[in-house]
């Protein structure tokens, strides 16, 4: 049997738990971890809201991709996920325009 607690991903250099089957978002939140990004305006934290990848209120970076919805990411061992930053140029490396 696989112990489950020996399965974990990184967010912005700390290890973060999940269980298989668990989306990012799922395992940042049962983690005590409830936002990840910021609005553009107003700099409001953003974390899961709607849970079913509908709101886009979630967007993270997951292995260099931006723009992920975590709710809709499944988790990986040995993923890397960072909090999103919305002002950083879409066409920077990594990013959507690249
Ligand atoms: S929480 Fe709404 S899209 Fe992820």
């Amino acid at each position: 049997m696989i112990d489950d607690s020996t399965r974990q991903l990184c967010f912005d250099g700390r290890n973060v738990p999940f269980r298989p089957g668990q989306s990012v978002g799922a395992a940042l939140a049962a983690a005590g971890i409830s936002s990840w990004r910021t609005t553009r305006v107003g700099a409001a934290p953003r974390g899961l809201f709607c849970g079913i990848g509908v709101c886009y209120d979630c967007l993270v970076t997951v292995d260099g991709r931006r723009s992920q919805r975590a709710c809709m990411t499944p988790a990986h061992e040995g993923q890397v996920v960072a909090s999103d930053d919305p002002r950083r140029a879409l066409d920077e490396p990594g990013g959507p325009n690249a």
